[in-house]
């Protein structure tokens, strides 16, 4: 089914199921320890050994030689593959770094071993005496070094560069102006389950239990990086403990354990270590932004730039932190600008909002600014500078946008009201101040297929390659189902993540939740005709409703439709030009109290809340804990993490969560989401967006702004740790 015409009424909208409060259908599987994760799969048939791996110890350079002996004949060892053992391998489609295989290092960490052995204790000791030797390469490491020799790249997922009007001119001639600089340090996605898969082969067959957002991608990928055709490899990931972004594109763990079980004869399972994941693997790279807005003194912008820089390996990707500004505010002379440098770190990717989350950053402290200097309210600077068309293509209108309802009504339910002038109120020690910023974050969509059956018992089961990372996959897709069949949601079984089933959406970018529903309504209007024609039913007045199918004079149940045979319906949603006529985005605003303390400068989170519009709401319930999530993301990401750099050997110094440190429950005493009741015809038949991701975008620029508010000092640079504050503050007495 294509999806090219704005959606007309459908059987979503009954909204019986769809839409519905429901909890999570795989919960109980979870808080019984139940759901297999890729580590614990275990089939007694097939015992598996142990793989450790092994990083390089240097950042770039060559290995000269490697010494396995005293590996191979430790306790208990099975077999020791090198990276020199396995020669060069192919990169992946979607895999700017190389994974495994040959002597060439191209960062920290990179896998250069596999140990297998009995216990993950004997593989973990043997690993410790491969020796190693080295011919080290000066490498790249400092984006603020780096920065001068960046360089505009062909374009990516996103332009690098875009222009309209006369931005010079308009800056100049502006009564208000505003030129500062930010920066955003690399991120971690940090994870709760580390990427982890078991390997087994049966003959040239491979199958692969692992942790992925993306089953197709990644069978693509290790189909390559491994050299066997595609359709040997059966890889399944039903259960994912968290990735975003960060297991997107294949990672090294299922290239180890593949070529461990070879060399082991038998399954063999691989999780990187926790402190490995952070330079092994993919991070949200480090920006430094540059932006210029100019304004009327009524506060109408007329000039807004926004120029970005940040580094990757071999100058592979952007981050386009850039996005949001070509789209959020009006202004009529405008310029954005992108730019690359070349770093030998570990590969910088996707990580939850790439684009929009860094960009937010900057860009809603800017607005922040701006707004103080004109003298107005920060939202009704934004309200005046609202816009219902692209800025830079003012003949695309989006196709809904509610970013000032979201702004009004958190302003009313937070008591915004309150809101005094920076560091003028205090309790006690404590030095309180609330922030406000924009939430923006496109919505994207992917094709997504699915296979829905009805068998003999009126049981309708879902197939999809689809993922739930944490998201509530399983049940917004079980929803959807259970709308269109006209059943409950116990009477719909849903399987995910396996490469046997139709290729969907997968997880990403915050398509995943309407992309994959999509692909389920296009599968189960297909069900829905076969059973129509099964019992030679008007297909005009056909309805499903109650477990009942009805035309006419005539209802059969479900549980009879069927017969004795198993009914399919199959197919996958494309997508028209609507993303094309249309801008389609979803909106929101962060609100946040802190409290900074005066003597250490300490900054403690009191309340936040978020108002979100993003189309319909699949599962307020699911909907609502991933925008809570994503706070608490934006929380860490504004308040504590990042990525130390050491700039001389080339690698992400606290590579673990004792360093790397993540917002928890004690740092966020209040959240509060709000979800705009509305809907989205030219998004899908379901009439929904993401929201996943929404929620982390501009949450981290409201807690700048609430700091500030807080304590008079304006930090710029990311994470505001004390030390930033401290000298700004005022006599603790
Ligand atoms: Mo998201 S960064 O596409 O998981």
């Amino acid at each position: 089914m294509q999806f090219d015409r704005p959606a007309t009424t459908n059987p979503i909208d009954q909204l019986k199921v769809v839409g519905q409060p429901i909890p999570r259908i795989d919960g109980q599987l979870k808080t019984t320890g139940r759901a297999m994760y890729a580590y614990e799969w275990h089939d007694p048939k097939m015992p598996y050994a142990y793989g450790y791996p092994v990083g390089a110890a240097i950042a770039k350079g060559r290995i000269k030689s490697m010494d396995a002996s005293a590996a191979k004949k430790a306790p208990g060892v099975i077999a020791v593959v090198t990276t020199l053992d396995v020669g060069d391998l192919k990169k992946g489609k979607f895999n700017n770094a190389k994974l495994f295989g040959g002597d060439e290092i191209e960062h920290y960490h990179q896998a250069i071993a596999v140990v297998v052995a009995q216990t993950f204790e004997q593989a973990r000791s043997a690993a410790a005496l491969i020796k190693v030797d080295y011919t080290k390469e000066k490498g790249a490491f400092d984006l603020r070094q780096e920065m001068r020799a960046a360089v505009k790249p062909e374009k990516q997922f996103d332009e690098p560069d875009t222009a309209v009007g006369d931005f010079d001119g308009a800056f100049k001639a502006a009564p208000v102006t505003l030129d500062e600089s930010y920066a955003t340090p690399d991120q971690s996605h940090a994870m709760m389950e580390p990427h982890a898969s078991i390997a087994a082969w049966d003959g040239d067959e491979l199958t692969v239990w692992t942790s992925s957002q993306m089953i197709d991608w990644w069978r693509t990928d290790l189909a390559t990086t491994v050299a066997i055709d595609k359709e040997k490899i059966h890889l399944m990931s039903p259960f994912i403990g968290g990735g975003f972004g960060g297991k997107l594109y294949l990672r090294a763990d299922p290239v180890l354990a593949a070529f461990a079980a070879k060399a082991a004869e038998r399954p063999v399972k691989v999780a990187l270590p926790r402190p490995l994941v952070m330079n092994n693997t993919t991070h949200r790279p480090a920006t430094i932004q540059r932006i210029r807005i100019g304004a009327e003194r009524d506060g109408k912008i007329t000039a807004i730039a926004h120029e970005s820089w940040s580094g990757d390996l071999h100058g592979s990707r952007l981050e386009g932190a850039v996005a949001q500004t070509r789209l959020l505010y009006a202004g009529a002379n405008r310029m954005t600008a992108m730019r690359l440098a070349t770093l030998d770190l570990p590969e910088g990717n996707d990580m939850r909002a790439p684009g929009e989350a860094p960009g937010l950053m900057a860009l809603e402290i800017a607005i922040d600014e701006m707004a103080e200097k004109i003298g107005i309210d920060p939202i009704e600077f934004r309200i005046i500078n609202d816009t219902q068309v692209d800025p830079e293509k003012p003949e695309r209108p989006f196709s809904h946008r509610d970013l000032v309802g979201c702004l009004k009504l958190g302003a009313d339910r937070f008591g915004w009201s309150e809101r005094r002038r920076p560091g003028s109120k205090r309790e006690g020690n404590w030095l309180i101040g609330i922030g406000v910023s924009a939430a923006f974050r496109n919505n994207l969509v992917l094709a997504s297929g699915a296979r829905v059956r009805l068998d003999k018992d009126g049981i309708i089961t879902v197939e999809t390659d689809m993922t739930d990372i944490g998201t509530g996959s399983y049940t917004i897709i079980a929803q959807t189902a259970a709308e269109m069949m006209g059943v409950t949601v116990d009477k719909v079984g849903v399987r995910l993540g396996d490469s046997r089933f139709p290729v969907s959406a997968g997880s990403g970018g915050q398509f995943g939740a309407n992309s994959s529903t999509s692909g389920v309504y296009a599968a189960c209007v297909k069900l829905r005709e076969a059973i129509t024609q099964k019992l030679g039913f008007n297909s005009d007045d056909v309805s499903f409703e109650n477990g009942t199918v009805r035309s006419d004079n005539r209802s059969v149940p479900l549980t009879e439709a069927a017969g004795s045979e198993v009914l399919i319906g199959e197919d996958t949603m494309t997508w028209g030009d609507l993303t094309k006529t249309h801008q389609q985005s979803t909106f929101g605003a962060h609100f946040v109290e802190v409290g900074v303390d005066v003597a250490t400068g300490e900054s403690r989170i009191r309340r936040m809340l978020a108002v979100c519009a993003a189309g319909r709401i699949l599962n307020p319930i699911t909907a609502r804990s991933q925008v809570i999530g994503a706070m608490t993301m934006g929380a860490g990401a504004a308040l504590s993490e990042e990525l130390v750099v050491d700039t001389r050997r080339g690698f992400f110094v606290n590579h673990d969560l004792a360093g790397y440190e993540v917002a928890v429950h004690a740092d966020i005493p209040h959240q509060e989401v709000i979800f705009m009741d509305e809907t989205d015809p030219m998004s899908s038949p379901m009439k929904a967006k993401g929201v996943g991701e929404l929620g982390i975008c501009g949450v981290s620029a409201a807690i700048a702004n609430a700091v500030y508010n807080a304590t008079g000092v304006r930090v710029r640079h990311y994470p505001i740790t004390l030390d930033k504050l401290i000298g700004g503050l005022p006599d603790a007495a």
